[in-house]
């Protein structure tokens, strides 16, 4: 799949098939996550893949925002220490913006592999730290929600361009 085509025709997935999702599967969509661009090459984050389905039922209990039943879930976390010890003043700061870049290749993988995504911001941040027996230092910022789409999205739109692109200066109407 070109890159494009799968920024824009990515959704957030919300209903899923029952079918398994092979291991060699969720293994690519980790290695898309661990492939991603962060400052200093810190490398801030950690993935916690939960795929037994009686973890699955107990993690969507702590998490409000998940809707519909996934197969697989990565949860990404930041290691909060890591970015400080080797990033320097500011370092979590920066870190933070990786996670986000780690999360958009983790969901255009998942996209370019056939399963359905949905990143997950809604959970109880304290239970979810105890359920994946996280260490200190080490925060859940994201749930992947994971699993063959059982339906296809409707696209829910985007600000037009012209709201939000300017050219030379902020406000200036005057795009391409
Ligand atoms: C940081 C972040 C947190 C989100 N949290 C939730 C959530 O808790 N539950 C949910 O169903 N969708 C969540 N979403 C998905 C958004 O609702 C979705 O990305 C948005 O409506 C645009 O739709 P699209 O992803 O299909 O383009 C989240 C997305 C992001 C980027």
């Amino acid at each position: 799949m070109e890159t494009l085509e799968a920024i824009f025709a990515r959704r957030s997935v919300r209903a899923y098939t029952e079918e398994p999702i092979p291991d060699e599967i969720l293994r690519r969509v980790l290695e898309a996550g661990r492939a991603t661009a962060s400052g200093g090459n810190v490398q801030p984050w950690g993935f916690v893949l939960v795929q037994a389905p009686v973890r699955l039922a107990a993690l969507r209990s702590l998490a409000p925002g998940i809707i519909g039943e996934p197969t697989a879930v990565i949860c990404i976390c930041l290691d909060v220490q890591r970015a400080v010890e080797l990033g320097g003043a500011g370092g979590e700061q920066v870190a933070w913006l990786s996670i986000g870049l780690a999360t958009q290749n983790v969901l255009l993988a998942a996209h370019d592999l056939g399963l359905g995504a949905c990143p997950v911001a809604s959970f109880h941040h304290a239970g979810i730290s105890i359920f994946l027996n996280l260490p200190t230092g080490v925060q859940p910022i994201l749930l992947i929600t994971l699993g063959y789409p059982a339906i296809k999205p409707t696209p829910p739109g985007r600000r037009p361009l012209s709201d939000i692109c300017f050219t030379e200066t902020w406000g200036n109407g005057e795009s391409l």
